[in-house]
């Protein structure tokens, strides 16, 4: 059997620098601090770092607006702190992936600030324009909060230019096999600098045809396969991850036939899971799993439950949107664009039984989990914050100043001090020693599923109990089957099972034993993972 790819069964931990630790004083995360942090990140029992954009960069959209893609954002060090990170990573066992914005640059790019000036240049036609605003009509509109059309008309060049997101942010052209060429420069410089691979950034949008919706296009397919065949080829085992927030049907073509991503991000499992929790019926979880099709063998999904932007209701219909808002952000300023700009313990009403269990379901459904930095100690929000800034505060080290961020005496966003989630209380500091915080919590959780191969990689089997507020499988893989329970409701429930032998809860740090032939009863929001007892 060949060996599996690494990436197939790692659990991923998504770091955003500027917002781990401070070693300069200036008040922004930065290369330097992070390295000393490697050690708790590792202790988390992940495989891999994805690093968000660090690049140079005006920095209106986290970073998301690259300036220069092949230097380091002062405010986070210098390619050289960059590369010691990398290898100080490396040594650890830690992989590392960095995100490629391939879509659009900022305004602030060379490339942009040539092509606005000089119609004549070379970089005009890197960038896509119009005489009119009414091309394309067909594409929707991301962030519709602050942005009115996907065309900006622009006074230097004298005409309108396409941007699927800010108006600051032009998309590149497609069309120009000059920019298939920069960008295959750009992919080559980091892997050459030893990077793991990509989170490859909004890549549906990467062409436009009148007629269509301007997403998944079958040029955008072309070209990344044709990127993909340049890194196997080139720099055989690194991996890249599509962030495509498309309907399972339309994810299904971004694994190609194993020929395009090793991964994708599955957007639409991730709202269900929020809804299945808080309506107590698992239908939502089941439907979308059952409208996913198989993948590619050596493919994978990855699976979320927040990340660094608003909680997205996109891949979901309008009234289930509506229902989330309601239940999820009854606070109209919570609310962004499609989404809600809400980290996962106060979605969750600080509720730890339902934080345990959705982490619980999270990490033994599918694919390729993914952590987002501070959820694992419950960090809290500030949705008073402008776009998405209330989920990206500095990481909460310690009940010291600044949280332990920063030994200066500022920080680029102020860290949260509103109780229940003030960094006095909710902090790592506090948690290391605390065998029942949610830090010690999501240690075990990540060991328990890294311990079992069948939780890792193994096939799903649904198991009936009778209860649409009871979800239940079986995970069947190399080693032990593993069969997990959750109870989504806050009512002690019968499981609709008892067990044919003797089983052991995984989850339980006592060792709970469930014994053959007795129904198991589930306490509130319980979670269960099942080994014969044993194993
Ligand atoms: C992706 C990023 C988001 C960014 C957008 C535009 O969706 O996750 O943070 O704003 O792309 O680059």
């Amino acid at each position: 059997m060949p060996e599996k790819p690494w990436y197939h069964e790692a659990v991923f931990f998504q770091l955003n620098v500027r917002a781990y630790v401070d070693s300069d004083g200036d008040g922004n995360g930065d290369f330097r601090g992070a390295i000393t942090k490697l050690d708790y990140i590792r202790s988390l029992g992940v495989d891999c770092i994805w690093i968000q954009p660090m690049y140079m960069s005006p920095w209106r959209d986290g970073g998301y607006d690259i300036a220069d893609y092949t230097d380091i954002h002062p405010d986070f060090g210098t390619i050289d702190d960059f590369h010691d990170f990398l290898d100080a990573a490396h040594e650890r066992g830690l992989r590392v992936v960095i995100d490629l914005v391939m879509n659009h640059c900022s305004d602030q790019h060379p490339w942009f600030q040539a092509a606005r000036a000089l119609p004549n240049s070379l970089y005009r036609d890197y960038f896509v324009w119009s005489d009119t605003p009414h091309k394309y009509e067909g594409a929707r509109i991301i962030f519709l909060d602050v942005e009115s059309s996907n065309w900006t008309y622009d006074e230097i060049a004298g005409q309108y230019f396409w941007h699927r997101f800010y108006s600051h942010q032009p998309d590149l052209n497609y069309d120009n096999p000059d920019v298939h060429e920069e960008m295959f420069r750009i992919v080559r410089f980091w892997l050459n600098m030893g990077i793991d691979g990509f989170r490859a950034d909004a890549v549906p949008y990467l062409y436009e045809r009148e007629g269509t919706n301007c997403e998944n296009l079958p040029e955008t397919h072309a070209f990344l396969k044709k990127l993909r065949a340049m890194m196997d080829r080139e720099y055989p085992g690194r991996v890249l991850i599509a962030e495509a927030n498309q309907w399972p049907h339309d994810l299904l073509p971004y694994f190609g036939d194993g020929d395009e991503f090793q991964v994708c991000f599955h957007f639409p499992i991730m709202p269900r899971l929020y809804m299945a929790l808080k309506a107590a019926d698992k239908t939502p979880i089941v439907n979308i799993l059952a409208d996913t099709p198989p993948i590619p063998a050596g493919t994978q999904w990855m699976t979320f439950l927040r990340n660094h932007d608003e909680l997205t209701l996109e891949m979901v219909t309008p009234e289930e949107r509506q229902w989330m808002w309601a239940n999820y952000a009854a606070e109209p300023r919570a609310r962004l664009n499609l989404g809600i700009r809400r980290r996962l313990l106060p979605l969750l009403e600080g509720d730890k039984r339902r934080w345990l269990a959705l982490n619980a379901l999270f990490l033994s459904l599918l694919g390729t989990p993914i952590v987002y930095y501070g959820d694992e100690i419950g960090m809290g929000d500030n949705i008073w914050l402008d776009d998405r800034d209330g989920v990206r505060t500095p990481m909460q080290w310690a009940a010291a100043p600044h949280a332990g961020f920063t030994t200066g005496d500022k920080t680029y966003l102020p860290v949260i001090e509103q109780a229940p989630y003030d960094y006095r209380q909710v902090n790592v500091a506090a948690q290391e020693n605390d065998p029942d915080s949610y830090l010690a919590w999501m240690r075990f959780l990540v060991a328990a599923r890294q311990s079992q191969p069948s939780l890792r990689s193994g096939a799903r089997e649904w198991v009936e109990t009778g209860d649409v507020a009871v979800l239940a499988y079986w995970r069947r893989g190399a080693g032990e089957p593993v069969l997990c329970i959750f109870n989504l409701s806050d009512s002690v429930r019968p499981a609709g099972i008892a067990p044919e032998q003797d089983m052991r809860d995984l989850l339980s740090r006592e060792g709970r034993v469930y014994p053959a032939g007795q129904a198991i009863a589930l306490a509130p929001y319980a979670a269960l993972w099942l080994v014969g007892a044993g194993a």
